[in-house]
């Protein structure tokens, strides 16, 4: 796979770039059934698949028809190895805000799969886990499919990959971005216990992969699509990297795509 782009004295000059594929769905939850679907069908061809997955708020629906059509007997996880995006740091994963309790209760307690890695939250050595995490990933790369969500608002993050994160970025400890944390910690019973920070595969991991799939619902998104398929690209703006890759399709609603032309 051929990525596109060159790196001179630190700043990122396109060469050339690809476009994404949009969809645009009528509802939140026909996003969710349609990128359910995708993933399905990328399972149903290769059952032993390898796959890179998010969390939050966007890709719950997504998991919920992918639960169903497992528990229906239509689709079968239990040959598939997922990767998660990332983890809080630090965050005991027994903890409800933890992104290894969200996949427990959407996805792995509730169907059989083959595998399944997320960072160690709770690490005490946030460098020598990312080292960790990243050696298990390598060692499984190329994943067949990402999915990943976009950040609110004009941060523009994949992963946890906020302004800044260059292209050649590997999974790492990354400090929360302030608007990030703050959204995020809505999703926190009691939000002054959001931790500071992150393990997060970087922008070259995310790259690797042979079909990234990005989703967005809601008005918060719209600002972070437009800035990533339309605006430079570069570090301001992370999502934007995806661009240089051959095959993505970011899939959202209509409220996030709302600044779209
Ligand atoms: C989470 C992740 C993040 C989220 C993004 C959107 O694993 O990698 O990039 O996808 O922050 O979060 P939600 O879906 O909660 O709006």
């Amino acid at each position: 796979m051929e990525l596109r782009g060159i790196q001179q004295a630190g700043v990122e000059i396109l060469a050339n770039h690809y476009k994404p594929e949009v969809i645009i769905c009528k509802t939140p939850s026909e996003v969710d059934a349609y990128v359910a679907n995708r993933l399905a069908q990328q399972i149903q061809t290769r059952p032993d698949s390898v796959l890179t997955l998010p969390t939050g708020n966007t890709p719950t629906g997504m998991y919920e028809h992918l639960v169903t059509l497992v528990k229906s007997g239509q689709l079968d996880l239990s040959r598939v190895t997922i990767f998660n995006l990332d983890e809080y740091h630090p965050i005991d994963p027994s903890h409800k805000g933890s992104y290894a309790a969200y996949m427990r209760r959407h996805l792995i307690d509730q169907v059989p799969t083959s595998a399944w890695y997320i960072p160690n939250g709770q690490a005490e050595d946030p460098q020598g886990e990312a080292a960790r995490f990243k050696a298990l990933l390598d060692a499984h790369q190329p994943v067949d499919l990402a999915i990943l969500g976009i950040g609110p608002g004009d941060t523009c993050h994949i992963g946890f990959n906020e302004k800044g994160s260059s292209i050649d970025t590997t999974v790492r400890y990354m400090p929360l971005d302030p608007q990030t944390k703050a959204t995020n910690s809505q999703l926190f019973e009691d939000p002054s216990e959001i931790p500071e920070g992150t393990l997060t595969q970087g922008i070259a991991d995310i790259l690797q992969a042979k079909e990234i799939i990005v989703i967005a619902k809601g008005s918060s998104k719209a600002w972070g699509v437009n800035r990533a398929l339309k605006g430079p690209v570069g570090a301001e703006a992370p999502a934007s990297f995806l661009r240089l890759h051959p095959h993505v399709t970011f899939v959202l609603d209509e409220e996030a795509a709302g600044y779209l032309q």
